[in-house]
Order: structure tokens, then sequence, then C-alpha cells
């Protein structure tokens, strides 16, 4: 069965950091960070503005859209890779928050690829007709998985939670979705040390983000000119039907090559990194509740959606709004 987007919502937390701000404890500058990335400002979350407290505000904005009750959903999914906690799943703690059991509640890490991940798995439960209304969440806290003394990633990342509603629908929404992984790259952009084993060991427990960024760049726009080519291909849609390009926001130079790429110019780009950053899992659901939350998405109209990550993993998805 098809499905439609019935509802989106959003959360950021309330602090904001910017560039000058960082640039008084590492060496950076505003400049450098604005021309090589494209941010600004980055949103930080507070303690009590856990990864599952920011999933659940996005989660009931985007109920509260769809004029849905937690009780109707068939699934819950949650894309992240900073929950609160390693297990229970980040999804099973939204989905005790909005107050229901049953249905079932996982989270999918496939890093700032993860909203395509869950989207292409939910894609797969409506082809199968199992589900009529399935929420899916991005949230991240990547500020907990920084090291806010190194200034080649400490500049790029923010916190949010963006969620999205889909139902079944006579309509086609999610018209292809596409996802892809090759695990030889680990050492190009990885979270080391997370396991119990070094902790007992009485090794600190140091579980910080590191990347080697210019290599990770040009994987990133390689395997984004391939996807989204794929995916448009795959749909028998030329470039020119695309009304929004709704990209993971890491840098805006990796989003620029894409839209050029698509021949798309960048006011049909969606682009929330330069006040959000890098928010990860986060990324997509968040763009794209924004833009329909400012009226630039409109219905009926087509989206083309893309990501890549940590894994590598990378992933496009076309939706008709
Ligand atoms: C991280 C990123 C912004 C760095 O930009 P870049 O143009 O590739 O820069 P480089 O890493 O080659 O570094 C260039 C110089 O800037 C310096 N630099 C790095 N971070 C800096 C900062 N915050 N401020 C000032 N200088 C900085 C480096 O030390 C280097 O200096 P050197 O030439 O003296 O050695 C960019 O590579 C990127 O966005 N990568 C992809 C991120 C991504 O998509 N991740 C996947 C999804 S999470």
């Amino acid at each position: 069965m098809p499905a439609k987007i019935a509802g989106t919502g959003y959360y950021l937390p309330k602090q904001v950091l910017t560039n000058q701000e960082i640039a008084k404890w590492v060496d950076t500058s505003d400049d450098w960070i604005r021309q090589r990335v494209g941010i600004i400002s980055r949103h930080i979350a507070s303690e009590n503005e856990t990864n599952v407290f920011m999933a659940e505000q996005a989660a009931k904005k985007a109920l509260a859209e769809a004029k849905l009750d937690p009780k109707d959903l068939d699934l819950i999914i949650v894309a992240t890779s900073t929950p609160d906690s390693i297990m229970p799943s980040t999804a099973c703690e939204v989905q005790h928050k909005l107050g229901v059991a049953g249905c079932p509640a996982f989270d999918v890490n496939a890093a700032c690829s993860g909203f395509i991940y869950a989207l292409s798995i939910v894609h797969q439960f409506f082809l199968a007709g199992t589900v009529k209304h399935v929420l899916i969440i991005g949230s991240e806290r990547m500020s907990r998985v920084i090291n806010w003394q190194d200034r080649s990633t400490c500049v790029l990342f923010g916190d949010g939670a963006g969620a999205v509603v889909l139902s079944a629908s006579d309509q086609p929404g999610i018209l292809g979705s596409y996802i892809h992984a090759d695990g030889q790259h680990k050492e190009l952009l990885h979270i080391p040390n997370h396991l119990p084993d070094q902790a007992f060991a009485g090794e600190k427990l140091e579980a910080k983000l590191t990347m080697q960024g210019n290599k990770v760049f040009r994987y990133a726009v390689t395997m984004l000119e391939q996807v989204v080519l794929e995916v448009l291909e795959k749909q028998g849609l030329d470039k020119s039907a695309i009304d929004w390009l709704v990209p993971h926001q890491a840098n805006e130079r990796i989003i620029a090559a894409t839209a050029k790429n698509l021949g798309l110019s960048m006011d049909k780009v969606i682009l929330t990194l330069p006040t959000q950053g890098n928010t990860s899992a986060a990324s997509i659901p968040l763009a794209l509740a924004y833009a329909i939350e400012q009226n630039k998405i409109k219905r009926g109209e087509l989206l083309l959606l893309e990501a890549f990550g940590a894994g590598f993993v990378w992933g496009a998805a076309l939706i008709r709004y």
C-alpha cells in the first residue's frame, strides 16, 4: 500500500552556540567555519534535553499535525547513534513517554543516514500492507560525543530531533528509497572505545568522534552523486521533476555539489545547516519539518532526500509530499 507524509515536527534545544563562542577555546574563526562548512551557529542540548526528551517533543508535534493519537501507531522507529542508553532503545522509551504500548518500537543506527535507512525499512512495511500509521524520529545529542578540543570536528555538529508520521494512502507518497553500505572505511569516521570490556579493563571510557574530514568529503560527494541518479533512474523520473532537494546537512559545499549534479539552483535546496549544524540522523526530518512549517514545501511537490554518513552508509529517497 502507498504511504504519504501525514505530519512532521521538530525540536531544537534552547541553547545556541555561535562560531565566535567556539573560537574562544579552540584555534578557529567564524570566517573559516562559514566558508569551509557553511555553519554560523548550532543548538546544544542541556542536561534535561535528553535524546528521548527531544524525540518525544518532535513526535508529539508530528502526531498533532497528522491529527493522530499515539495509540493509532503501528510502528515506531528512532534513527540515532547517540542514544541516552545502549538499552532499552530510544524508541521503546519514546513509546512509553507517548503513553502507549504494544506496537513494535526499535532504533536504527545508520549514523547520518539513519533517517533514510528508517524510511526505507518503513517503506517495505507499507508495501507489505502490514501497517497503517508509522512514526519515524531522527534524534541526536551529538554534543555528548564531540571532543570539544578538536577544532576539526567540534565546529561541525549540533543537537536536535525531527519526526515524521507516515500513513497509508491511496496516492503514492514514498515513491522509492535506496540504501547502501561499505564498511571498509571505519577509521575515517567513527566513535571508538564504546565497548564495556574496555571500561572493565580499567581504561577511561572515551567515546568521542574522530574524522578525517577531507577524505570523508570526497567519498560523500561521489556516493551521493551516484545514489541521487539511481533513485531517479529507478523511478523513471528526470532531474527536472524534482521540486526540492532535502539533503543531510553536513557541509554546504557537499550539498552544492549534489545540487549542481541534479541541475538544481540553491533556492531549490532546503538548507538548515547555517543555524543547526550537522545533527546527524536528525538533520533530514528537521529540515523537512522546518521547510513545511515555513510553507516552502507544499502538498503535491516532489522531494529528493539524500544522506551519507559513518559506516560508510548512504541512501536516497523520492517522496511526493
Ligand atoms: C571537515 C571539513 C569541514 C574540513 O574542511 P576541509 O576543507 O576538508 O579542510 P581540511 O580537513 O583539508 O583542513 C584544511 C586546513 O584547515 C584546518 N582546520 C580544520 N578545522 C579547522 C577549523 N575549525 N578552523 C580553522 N582551521 C581548521 C586544518 O588543520 C587544515 O590546516 P593545514 O592545511 O594547516 O593542515 C570537510 O572536510 C567536511 O565537511 N568533510 C565531510 C564531513 C561529512 O560529510 N561527514 C559525513 C557525515 S557526518
